[in-house]
């Protein structure tokens, strides 16, 4: 079973008293352990798409099932626990709590689910050891790298050991240098951990590290 299966999906958001359709007949199959890369112009809808993917917002038709479960038929409760349990989330600005530790920001994402308060510390060091950035759990993020914080980021995104990561332009705010890092580093996780990744990029150097590139124009998705 796909982990993502999106069938003749359509999305409008309302503007004044008319729609506007963002995603249009949308047919998408993703498997688990899969990389994919989205590419688009500006206001094409990636992030409309991911955000779909990521069941923080709704769709009009169609159907979506996550691992074969109706994303259609889920209620806010049912979504808010399949996003804390199976979905991490990145994006180009990282939107961290800046005044916080690295430690404290990988541990919110705990905070919703059912992990013992002692075990937390213990998962928050694994995780940011995993993204290569163990020494820096006691610092602020205000003091940090762009590339740093991202690796915190992404170690927020996969402390509760998700199967699923949307990453929304993980290296738009980056150098050359550290995107391929922060690439290699979620491409590591994919392989080590067999973690599904769908990344929106603008850079098709990033998309051609994927093993899929699919294009979005005007809300339609080019096949
Ligand atoms: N909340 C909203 N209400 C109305 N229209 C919206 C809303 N959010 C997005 N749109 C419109 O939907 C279209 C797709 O937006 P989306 O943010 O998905 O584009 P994008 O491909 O992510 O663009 P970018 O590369 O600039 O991030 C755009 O035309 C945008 O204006
Ligand atoms: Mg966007």
């Amino acid at each position: 079973m796909p982990l993502i299966e999106i069938k003749n999906l359509n999305k409008t958001y309302p503007v004044g008293k008319n729609k506007f359709q963002a995603l249009k007949h949308i047919d998408l199959t993703i498997e688990r352990g899969e990389t994919v890369a989205i590419m688009g112009r500006s206001g094409s809808g990636k992030t409309t798409l991911l955000n779909v993917i990521g069941t923080l917002d709704t769709f009009d038709s169609g159907t979506y099932n996550y691992d074969g479960r109706s994303v259609g038929k889920m209620n806010d409760r049912a979504k808010s626990t399949l996003r804390a349990s199976e979905i991490g989330f990145v994006q180009q600005d990282f939107l961290l709590l800046n005044r916080k530790t690295a430690s404290e920001n990988v541990t919110v994402p705990l905070m919703f689910g059912k992990t013992p308060y002692r075990k937390m510390p213990e998962l928050v060091k694994k995780a940011l050891t995993e993204t290569g950035v163990p020494e820096q759990a006691k610092k602020r993020i205000t003091d940090m790298s762009g590339g740093q914080k991202q690796r915190v980021a992404i170690a927020r995104a996969i402390v509760t050991d998700p199967s699923l990561i949307l990453a929304d332009e993980p290296t738009g705010a980056l150098d050359r240098a550290t995107s391929g890092e922060i690439m290699e580093l979620l491409l590591g996780l994919n392989r080590k951990n067999g973690i599904t990744l769908v990344i929106v990029t603008h850079d098709s150097e990033i998309a051609a590290m994927c093993g899929r590139v699919l294009r979005i124009s005007d809300g339609v998705l080019e096949s």
